[in-house]
């Protein structure tokens, strides 16, 4: 089905004085106009991810525009098909879309090519899939410590901060155990531990507790988002479940492709209960010094 302008609800807009500094995507064609609204820390412009299976054109996402703020936990809802993943790929860099451009800081991801996408996906961005991902034939401790390989700490301080962090998940006596050998929360825990090691700035989870029974869902969710509180991180979630919209600072609706509705709200304030090892987790994890992200919230609201 192809999608129709009237489809859409208005775009969120941003003025062209708030994009001082930035690249202006010589392909955005549509002027940039209406109230000034400040440009988000994730931010999406007139956003289109078309597949072509043989003669078939399927529009995933229409025309999606979408402003994030750094640390805000923000929830993407829709019914399967409504094109949550493929917002969430584009968002992440994880696939090109086809127009429109997603920022991430001052970079525009969709610019990069595919090793520099790579190489800013490991330094910047924090993943956290439905099937957990793991590496089958890696530990725990090997799957959460591999991120930091890509960011150059030494094999020493890797293992002490995936260590640590694993601790901090509830993980330590599983720090051994290939995931094959661990539980589908466990697993999950595993993939939050590696996703948050490096302290990333975004974190992208597509269906986190999609495998998961009741309780450990809440126990993951609240884990999440403690973290993410903790460290100031923005979380982006995907999910189809209500209940873990209720998390989020911000429940943005998917229907076709499209955002029908966008709100923010109250979110869940029972996080539960920090570990003693999660309270000791920031000195112990020696996060690699980092040339910082353009566009941190501390540079850019100057
Ligand atoms: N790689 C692909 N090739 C072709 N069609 C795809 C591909 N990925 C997703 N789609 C289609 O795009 C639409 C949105 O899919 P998706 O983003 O996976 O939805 P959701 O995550 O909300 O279930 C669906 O119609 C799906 O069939
Ligand atoms: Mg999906």
């Amino acid at each position: 089905m192809e999608l129709q302008k009237d489809d859409f609800l208005p775009a969120p807009v941003i003025a062209a004085e708030e994009t001082v500094g930035l690249e202006i995507d010589k392909n955005e064609k549509k002027p940039l106009s209406g109230p000034p609204q400040k440009r988000g820390f994730v931010s999406v412009r007139h956003l289109r991810k078309v597949y072509r299976i043989g003669d078939e054109k399927v529009v995933a996402l229409g025309d999606i525009n979408l402003e994030i703020q750094q640390g805000q936990i923000v929830c993407i809802i829709g019914t399967s098909g409504s094109g949550k993943s493929t917002l969430l790929n584009q968002l992440a860099g994880l696939e090109k879309p086809t127009k429109g451009s997603v920022y991430i800081g001052n970079t525009n991801i969709s610019r990069l090519d595919e090793n520099r996408l790579a190489s800013f996906r490991q330094r910047h961005l924090g993943f956290v899939f439905q099937s957990y991902n793991l590496l089958p034939t890696l530990s725990a401790l090997e799957n959460v410590a591999l991120p930091m390989i890509f960011r150059g700490v030494p094999k020493s301080k890797r293992d002490k901060a995936a260590m640590a962090m694993l601790a901090a998940v509830g993980l330590k006596k599983r720090a051994h155990h290939r995931p094959t050998q661990m539980s589908g929360g466990q697993q999950q825990r595993a993939g939050i531990a590696r996703a948050f090691v490096t302290r990333p700035k975004v974190i992208f989870a597509d269906e986190p507790t999609g495998n998961l029974d009741t309780k450990t869902t809440i126990s993951i969710m609240q884990m999440m988002v403690r973290f993410a509180r903790k460290y100031h991180e923005t979380l982006v979630i995907v999910t189809h479940d209500p209940e873990i919209a209720e998390y989020a600072d911000r429940v943005v609706t998917l229907i076709d492709g499209a955002i029908t509705s966008d709100k923010e709200q109250t979110p869940i304030y029972d996080v539960g209960e920090a570990s003693p090892e999660e309270t000791l987790l920031e000195e112990a994890l020696p996060v690699a010094a980092e040339p910082k992200l353009q566009g941190d919230a501390e540079e850019s609201n100057q």
